[in-house]
């Protein structure tokens, strides 16, 4: 079983969108007993809540459930039982370097340069934005998901 997580700031906004459209692209793709996907944040202030009601709106009009999924934070033993943890943004990756146990497997590195035709390498966050941000996140997310599972199915033969 391969096992990735995101990671973003609050695991209400784009790490849940990742979740959530990574997990659906995994299953109609048929790998589902192959990849294992979760999602958190570097920081605790929404733990235990649902998505932003944004970006389940944007996540829904485009078939992603993402209702079910609840935020929490990181956590050390993540560090070993992750094959990837992948950050939204650098200032998340900064953070979970600093979260890191001094010794651990996981791959830590940034989601959207797995996509290789994107001109950005950070999901921005959307959080204090219009409703804009919300789909641009959606779309840099869903093009980074089928790229995230090609560059896993040569490294893994999945
Ligand atoms: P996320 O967005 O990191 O994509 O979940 C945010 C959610 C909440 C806050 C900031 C970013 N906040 O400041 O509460």
């Amino acid at each position: 079983m391969l096992k990735v997580l995101f990671v973003c700031l609050g695991n209400i906004c784009r790490s849940p969108t990742a979740h959530g459209v990574f997990e659906y692209k995994v299953n109609q793709r048929g790998l589902a007993e192959r990849v294992i996907t979760d999602s958190a944040g570097t920081a605790a202030w929404h733990v235990g809540k649902a998505p932003d009601s944004r970006s389940m709106a944007v996540a829904s009009n485009r078939g992603y459930q993402l209702d079910h999924l609840r935020a929490r934070q990181v956590r050390p033993e993540d560090f070993h039982q992750f094959d990837y943890i992948l950050a939204m943004d650098e200032e998340n990756l900064a953070n979970l370097k600093s979260m890191a146990p001094d010794q651990y497997s996981a791959t830590v590195s940034l989601f959207l340069p797995f996509a290789k035709g994107l001109s950005q390498a950070e999901v921005p966050d959307p959080y204090y934005g219009g409703d804009k941000g919300f789909e641009d996140v959606l779309d840099m997310i869903s093009t980074a998901s089928d790229a995230l599972i090609d560059y896993l199915n040569k490294q893994h033969k999945l």
